[in-house]
């Protein structure tokens, strides 16, 4: 376990230690926070629970403002990098957002499934954001951010279980342990997707350095046998064919 959160650690300090990363995951984080607004805020009229409606949008207005917050820290941080660089590589399945990307369809879901999911998501991103506050100790003003962050996802986390507890008092385990099992299906998929990727590219590459070289080869070699200029061909005067 402390071996895993080591290799962890070192991972996500080479992840957030190059600045154009950082600032392009910056702005990717305050897309998918504002969308999460977005979502909860859609929950919050549609729900017909007069608390969890209030509930509701004090955390839409907390996400809109996260997104607001990571977005002009990812601007800052983009203006300081030289133009004309090469986009470094993002490594989004391994550093995700932790809440947000596995999208729900909030129209389709009674107040418990969104409350399970809720639940779950802002807890994964409590976790992730502790993380990342973590290795930036050489970045205050990110750092600070995630801290602030982080001390609202607490609470989503924490109101999320108390109001699933409230609405759905029997079945409130189970509504998590399908959430969570729905939420393995889709990290799977996510990693799936970006293993096939990184195998995809490195098959790729592989191709073009052994198989082109003797297609080349061989083409160079026909070029060489033919004569040079041009070529003259027998002249056909028929009239009812071209050739
Ligand atoms: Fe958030
Ligand atoms: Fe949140």
């Amino acid at each position: 376990m402390i071996f895993c959160k080591r290799v962890m650690g070192i991972l996500h300090r080479w992840i957030w230690g190059d600045v154009q990363r950082r600032a392009h995951k910056l702005l990717r984080f305050g897309e998918i926070e504002t969308d999460g607004g977005r979502d909860i805020l859609r929950a919050a009229e549609l729900t017909e629970d007069p608390l969890l409606r209030r509930l509701y949008l004090v955390h839409a207005i907390d996400e809109y403002r996260h997104g607001e917050m990571f977005r002009r820290r990812g601007s800052e941080l983009m203006r300081t990098i030289p133009a004309g660089l090469n986009p470094a590589f993002q490594a989004n399945w391994l550093a995700p957002s932790g809440h947000g990307v596995d999208d729900l369809r909030v129209e389709d879901e009674p107040d418990e499934a969104l409350l399970a999911f809720l639940h779950l998501a802002e807890k994964s991103a409590a976790g992730r954001f502790t993380v990342y506050r973590d290795v930036l100790p050489d970045d205050p003003p990110t750092r600070a951010i995630f801290e602030e962050i982080l001390h609202d996802e607490t609470f989503h986390m924490n109101y999320t279980f108390t109001q699933l507890a409230r609405v759905s008092p029997e079945r409130h385990r189970r509504r998590l342990w399908r959430a969570r099992l729905s939420r393995l299906w889709k990290g799977y998929l996510r990693l799936a997707t970006g293993l096939a990727g990184l195998f995809g590219a490195l098959i790729l590459t592989i191709q073009y350095f052994v198989l082109l070289p003797p297609f080349a080869w061989l083409a160079k070699r026909a070029a060489r046998r033919e004569a040079p200029g041009w070529t003259a061909v027998p002249r056909n005067d028929s009239l009812k064919t071209q050739y």
